[in-house]
């Protein structure tokens, strides 16, 4: 079995994504908490699906552009897709953060329920494409060892903010043999490598 380099990721996305949505169906105007901690778990997947989008067209397409011209710039449009409906369901969630009264709370929950369907609807096929199709061209191209160092160095080009959180998500997304197959590519003098570790429970020497 090869390196995977896209499946932590996915797999995190996936839970962060359904997890939302199965939240916001259950949220009933005026439970300030629950809407609360709706935001901001639905702001952040957002912002590292919108971040993680960036990461592939800048660090891992090149890596087999040459060969696949065509099913890169396809992967690219469908990037620029997923950017407008990033953008419909954040302001859906403006909208129903601002609902003021019962009616208008049920309004803005039923469209962002139906955008926020459409969104993981379209990632989970868009992400089963990129799978599907790029982890079988890297294979042919590089060794697992130095896809294992990229998957690294693209998680390190995340923004800090997002580290803590992406983690946390990993950690409820992947399996343990996933987590240190992640672990492992992270080069020893790399400052998140003891975060990580002391996260997963490494015990180092
Ligand atoms: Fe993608």
């Amino acid at each position: 079995m090869r390196y995977t380099i896209l499946s932590l990721i996915h797999k995190a996305l996936r839970r962060g994504l359904s997890e939302n949505l199965l939240s916001l169906q259950t949220l009933e105007f005026g439970q300030a908490d629950h809407l609360k901690a709706f935001e901001e778990a639905a702001e952040f997947t957002l912002e590292l699906l919108h971040h993680h989008a960036i990461l592939e067209d800048t660090y891992v397409w090149p890596l087999v552009k040459e060969q696949a011209h065509s099913l890169i710039h396809h992967l690219e449009d469908e990037h620029l897709e997923d950017a407008k409906l990033i953008a419909q369901c954040q302001a859906g969630i403006k909208s129903l953060v601002a609902a003021q009264s019962e009616l208008a709370f049920l309004e803005a929950q039923t469209r962002l329920v139906w955008d926020y369907s459409a969104l993981l609807a379209f990632n989970l096929n868009h992400m089963n494409g990129e799978e599907q199709q790029i982890h079988p061209l890297l294979w042919e191209n590089y060794s697992d060892a130095y896809l294992q160092q990229t998957a690294a160095l693209v998680g390190s080009k995340n923004p800090p903010e997002l580290f803590m959180p992406s983690l946390k998500l990993f950690i409820r997304a992947c399996t343990q043999a996933e987590l240190m197959a992640w672990y492992n590519g992270i080069p020893p003098e790399a400052p998140i490598k003891s975060l990580v570790g002391d996260h997963l429970g490494v015990q180092t020497a």
